[in-house]
């Protein structure tokens, strides 16, 4: 996560304008590529970052139709799909080919090293079926895929936050240097992070990057005695509205990471749930944290954004919440003097 974060900054800071919407979301599917499932996706990540756009568009579009064409049907949308597919599928293909010729040999063992192994041999004590190729190429896609734009989105509002509140930046920078003395972050320094922490969870909670989740009901049920939803019926849990209610959040518009400061009280059940709850909770949840935290505390140790806060964020909430039109940002070495806008 260091290194590459390290590597980001350095381009950033040569090119010195950048779309922190597309760098980011590159970035954090470096990571998940490189975390996962140990390759290297220098070259590939800009079209998979494109053609998964381009999917999430088109299936936004899908599922706000009434009655959408059948994925056979090769109308104009109907083919972009299948070519985001194609080219996100083709380099999942890559991405286990590669490890196939060039076994990561003493590499920490990775979730790609275990998937594997549970295509040879089901877990031990489980009856768990052995899995199949498809299915390994669908479960690499998944994991790719749920885990890098959300994250990718979750430090960008963070980001768009700080850049509006500079006296926590302020703060921000001061715990880095103070935590890190200016040595790269390891994973045990992320529990010394407060700040960096809080600073993410605050913007999950404002700018959930999965802003509805939905159940379907299993049975009749009728809720607080009043609403009575049928079985097979869909309700919506929508972040979004619940982590702004004033009921469960005092001030709620208010940018205030020390709400999630250890001697916080903890949020009342379901009040504050980016990464969903339950039996289908986020199974990326606290590698999403980890990452949150030490990429802001390596950003600060680097660079720092110019971002104009005074041009609204439009929010664009298509499968994740997103800036539409992403988010422009100038670049400086963290250090120098601020330019003059
Ligand atoms: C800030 C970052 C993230 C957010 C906000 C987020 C949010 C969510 C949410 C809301 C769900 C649905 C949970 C539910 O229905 O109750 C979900 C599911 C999932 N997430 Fe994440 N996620 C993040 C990062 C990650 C990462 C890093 C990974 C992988 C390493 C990941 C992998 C998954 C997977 C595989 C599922 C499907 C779980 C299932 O259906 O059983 N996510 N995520």
């Amino acid at each position: 996560m260091v290194a590459l974060t390290q590597q980001a900054a350095r381009r950033w800071l040569e090119a010195q304008r950048v779309d922190l919407a597309v760098e980011l979301s590159q970035l954090s599917l470096r990571i998940a590529a490189r975390a996962l499932f140990g390759a290297e996706l220098a070259h590939q990540a800009a079209p998979i970052g494109r053609a998964l756009t381009a999917a999430l568009t088109l299936l936004d579009r899908r599922l706000n139709r009434l009655l959408p064409l059948p994925l056979w049907v090769p109308s104009p949308d109907n083919l972009r799909l299948r070519r985001a597919r194609a080219v996100l599928e083709g380099a999942v293909r890559e991405l286990i080919a590669q490890r196939q010729r060039a076994p990561a040999a003493g590499a920490p063992p990775d979730l790609l090293g275990r998937l594997r192994q549970a295509q040879r041999a089901p877990a031990a004590g489980t009856d768990a079926p052995r899995l199949g190729r498809r299915a390994l190429r669908d479960e690499v896609l998944t994991m790719l895929l749920a885990g890098h734009e959300t994250t990718a989105h979750g430090l960008l509002f963070a980001l768009w936050l700080l850049a509006r509140h500079p006296e926590v930046e302020q703060r921000l920078h001061a715990e880095v240097e103070r935590v890190l003395g200016g040595r790269p972050a390891s994973g045990p320094d992320a529990a010394r992070l407060e700040l960096c922490q809080q600073v993410f969870q605050e913007a999950l909670r404002l700018y959930p990057p999965v802003w509805l989740t939905t159940r379907q009901a299993a049975e009749d049920v009728v809720l607080g005695g009043r609403v009575r939803i049928r079985r097979r019926e869909v309700v919506g849990l929508p972040q979004w509205v619940v982590h702004r209610d004033p009921r469960w959040w005092p001030e709620p518009l208010a940018f205030r990471p020390e709400r999630f400061a250890r001697e916080a009280p903890r949020p009342a059940p379901w009040t504050y749930f980016p990464f969903g709850g339950g039996r289908r909770a986020c199974i990326g949840r606290s590698f999403a944290l980890l990452e949150g935290t030490v990429v802001l505390a390596t950003l600060s140790q680097q660079v720092r954004f110019e971002i104009d806060t005074r041009r609204p964020l439009h929010l664009l909430p298509a499968v994740t919440l997103r800036p539409a039109g992403g988010l422009p940002a100038a670049v400086r070495r963290a250090g120098s003097p601020a330019r003059c806008s």
